[in-house]
């Protein structure tokens, strides 16, 4: 690696961290769960699945986060995988509310869930980890829905983007979406 700078774990600076880990590309979605009828949704892109049999899903929560004691105590969550062109949206649920984003979500398995979404999942909460400053939900997938038309926002170093055309000669699964078998 030209122009990389080595580090080890007795000195590895945070920032240098969070940094070095944005250089890994991921989607951006929107958790959000409610206490009676109090809804709370938050930006997060600490999302993955976990499990295909049972399916199980898991997101990963500061512990500074709101959100962290409205999971605690629903014990459920809904994650929506937010579509390109919602960067607004992702801002407004990242604690920088935006009055142009009016009514952003709807009611999915009596959870809200983002209306601009390329799969929306509910789940119930089944393993909490302590995991350092955050903690790590794995749920299972209660209910689905996935829209497959949808592009998705894309979040890397810091900025949001957009996936660009697929190069012909370097899709490697033609198969896609698959029949069986893992990823
Ligand atoms: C693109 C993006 C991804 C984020 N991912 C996470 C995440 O995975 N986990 C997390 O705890 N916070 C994440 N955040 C920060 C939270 O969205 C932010 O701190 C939010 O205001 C917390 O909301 P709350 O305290 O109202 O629950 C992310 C923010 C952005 C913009």
């Amino acid at each position: 690696m030209a122009n990389a700078a080595k580090m080890n774990s007795g000195t590895i600076d945070p920032i240098a961290f969070r940094n070095a880990c944005g250089g890994f590309a991921t989607g951006v979605t929107i958790v959000t769960t409610k206490l009676a009828d109090d809804e709370h949704g938050m930006t997060a892109n600490a999302f993955m699945s976990i499990s295909l049999t049972p399916p199980l899903i898991a997101i990963s929560i500061a512990k500074t986060a709101k959100m962290l004691e409205y999971i605690s105590r629903s014990g459920r969550y809904a994650v929506s995988i937010l579509a390109s062109g919602t960067e607004a949206t992702a801002m407004h649920f990242a604690g920088r509310p935006d009055d142009s984003v009016t009514d952003p979500l709807r009611q999915f398995d009596d959870l809200p869930v983002a209306r601009l979404a390329c799969a929306v999942f509910t789940a119930d909460v089944e393993q909490t980890v302590d995991a350092g400053d955050h903690v790590i939900f794995i749920g299972r997938v209660r209910c689905m829905e996935a829209a497959a038309e949808e592009q998705p926002l894309v979040f890397h170093r810091g900025r949001f983007g957009k996936l660009c055309e697929h190069r012909p000669n370097l899709i490697l699964n033609t198969d896609f979406p698959f029949e069986g078998g893992h990823w």
